[in-house]
């Protein structure tokens, strides 16, 4: 199983996963590809997720990110307790309170930048008086202040 490490320590963790198990398939056919996973993810910490092709990393992030479910085990995050939940519930957590960066980033090549932070804040429901302004700010903040319109 690919390992968890953190890069320092102190706050309450944001998230954590408790004895996390993901089988698929049944019968002679089951494959258990985690075996009980235990982590917590704290404010501020960077934390890296290591392992060997096909120990079960996409899986565990999958799980974490509330994209799958696990089959047993308990997963607490920002005050809810996702094993289980069905998925509307567990897109609801993800449109609060996750965020993906893609390896293939999943933008809309038609729109600009800025159009693509806009598609997101009406995912969330987040359009501000000035939404333009606000999905500048946020491009600017990660360092893409050169790509707004392109
Ligand atoms: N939906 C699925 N159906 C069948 N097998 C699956 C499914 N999802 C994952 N697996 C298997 O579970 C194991 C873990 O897969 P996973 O993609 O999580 O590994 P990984 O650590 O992300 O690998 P890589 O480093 O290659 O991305 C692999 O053996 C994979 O073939
Ligand atoms: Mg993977």
């Amino acid at each position: 199983m690919a390992k968890a490490g953190r890069a320092s320590g102190g706050q309450r963790p944001l998230l954590e996963a408790r004895n996390i198990v993901k089988t698929i398939g049944t019968g002679a056919g089951e494959l258990q590809i985690l075996k009980g996973v235990s982590m917590d993810l704290v404010p501020g910490e960077l934390t890296l997720l290591m392992g060997p092709s096909g120990s079960g990393k996409t899986t565990l992030l999958s799980i974490l990110g509330c994209i799958l479910t696990a089959t047993s085990g308990e997963l607490h995050l920002a005050g809810h307790q996702a094993v289980g939940l069905s998925s509307e519930a567990l897109a609801e957590i993800r449109r609060l309170h996750v965020g993906f960066v893609f390896q293939s980033y999943n933008l809309f090549p038609t729109l600009t930048a800025v159009e693509n932070v806009l598609v997101a804040l009406d995912v969330r429901d987040a359009r501000s008086a000035d939404p333009i302004q606000t999905a500048t700010e946020a491009l600017k903040a990660v360092g893409l202040g050169h790509r707004i319109n392109t």
